[in-house]
Order: structure tokens, then sequence, then C-alpha cells
């Protein structure tokens, strides 16, 4: 059984951790590894803009860098620790590591990959 709330206290804490001298907005995700390990990202901005990387980015960055498997679980998080949307790109980056099973939370509650990005793109399309 996954527990929500000690993964939204990783996502908060490092989501402390973020670098936005731009917007002020501190975002932290956190998800969990079919091995059960804990991944965290928070948020790295940049005067050119367009090059921040989402904290989704640096979660999905640690899941490879530390061996790798599918994410089971994800969720975002802002400065106060309220649970928020990954942006559409995040959903691509999170399809694509935990597939359509993917468990999100939301500020609605538990929702799947697939409810959250219906009709994805995916590796199948290029086949
Ligand atoms: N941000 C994320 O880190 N993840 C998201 O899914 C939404 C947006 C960041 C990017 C930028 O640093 C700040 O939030 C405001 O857009």
């Amino acid at each position: 059984m996954i527990d929500w709330e000690s993964l939204r206290q990783a996502a908060t804490e490092v989501a402390a951790r973020a670098y936005v001298p731009y917007s002020g907005y501190r975002v932290g995700a956190a998800g969990v590894a079919e091995d059960g390990r804990v991944v965290v990202g928070c948020n790295v901005e940049n005067a050119g803009y367009g090059v921040t990387l989402c904290a989704e980015c640096g979660m999905v960055s640690q899941l490879y860098a530390s061996g790798g498997t599918r994410l089971t679980h994800a969720l975002c998080v802002n400065g106060k620790g309220e649970v928020i949307m990954p942006c559409g790109r995040c959903r691509q980056l999170l399809h694509e590591t935990g597939g359509p099973d993917l468990e999100l939370m939301t500020p609605e509650g538990v929702k799947r990959m697939d409810e959250v990005l219906p009709l994805a793109f995916g590796a199948r399309d290029l086949a």
C-alpha cells in the first residue's frame, strides 16, 4: 500500500531546494519506482526562461541515475506542499516512465496516467 503522505512530504522537502529566482514558484516532485525506491526532483530555473527544468525532469533523471525501472506512483507539490498537476510536457515524461497505469495524486484524488494524458503519444507510435 502506497504511503501518499510520506511521498507528499518528500516532495515538499525537495521543493524547498528549488532554484526559482524568476518565478518564485517552487515545485517538488516525488515518485516510487517498481522496487520501492523513492525518487525526487525540484524545479531549476534559468535566465534563458525556456531552458528551465521542471521538478519532474529532475525526478526522472534520478530514477534512471539510481537504477531505472518503471515509476508506479508520483505526485507534484507547490512550495506550500499542496498537490498540483504536472504541466503538459511533464505528463508526457511521466507517461514514458510510468506508462498508462502510473497512479498520480492530483488535487482531485488519485488518477491513472491515462486519465490525465488520454490518447498519449508513446513508443508504440514509433514501431
Ligand atoms: N513547473 C514544474 O516544475 N513542474 C510543472 O509541472 C509545472 C511548472 C515549474 C517551472 C517553473 O520553474 C515554475 O514551475 C513556474 O512555471
